[in-house]
């Protein structure tokens, strides 16, 4: 998809109608990768893909999704949690240009099960993921969606 038109698709999906393959998760993997991260720290941050079931039935606000990806900083101030929004925001677009549904998520954070986020590292900011039946085309969205002033 053009990326133009594919940035206008964007949407939160919520329902979720089967397991992502592995190919798809190595793909959206990379486009984490692909990220920025404030001053090219990358080591500061972690990916954790969670895909068992035993751990996703603790976690509530995910919708059933039946994988959820969390990116985890050593520190979790503002440039973490910024750097976390581009990890998981290629993540987010990845996820789409394969058809994926897939949603930003910070309602799980709190309910991440211990031993599940490697020691030293507090979770930031979270892609759940799935199948879906929903369809991508690009959206009505206004220019005053969000309020805007341009200084010149
Ligand atoms: C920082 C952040 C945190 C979010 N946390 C959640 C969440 O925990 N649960 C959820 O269902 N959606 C969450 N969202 C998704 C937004 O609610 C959603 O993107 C917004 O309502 C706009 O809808 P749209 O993505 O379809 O344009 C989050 C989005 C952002 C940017």
């Amino acid at each position: 998809m053009e990326t133009f038109e594919m940035i206008q698709s964007r949407k939160a999906v919520r329902k979720y109608s089967g397991q992502i393959t592995d190919e798809q998760l190595n793909n959206i993997l990379l486009a984490a990768n692909a990220g920025s991260v404030g001053l090219g720290k990358f080591d500061e941050y972690r990916l954790t893909a969670i895909q068992k079931p035993e751990i996703l039935s603790q976690m509530t606000g995910i919708y059933d999704a039946p994988t959820v990806i969390v990116v985890s900083g050593k520190n979790n101030g503002l440039m973490d949690g910024n750097s976390a929004g581009t990890i998981v925001h290629n993540m987010e677009l990845e996820a789409e240009n394969q058809g994926l549904g897939a949603n930003y998520n910070m309602a799980s954070l709190g309910f991440i099960p211990d031993g599940v986020i490697p020691d030293g590292f507090k979770p930031l900011f979270a892609l759940t993921l799935g199948q879906t039946d929903e369809t991508f085309t690009p959206r009505e969205i206004s220019l005053k969606r969000i309020q805007t002033n341009i200084v010149k």
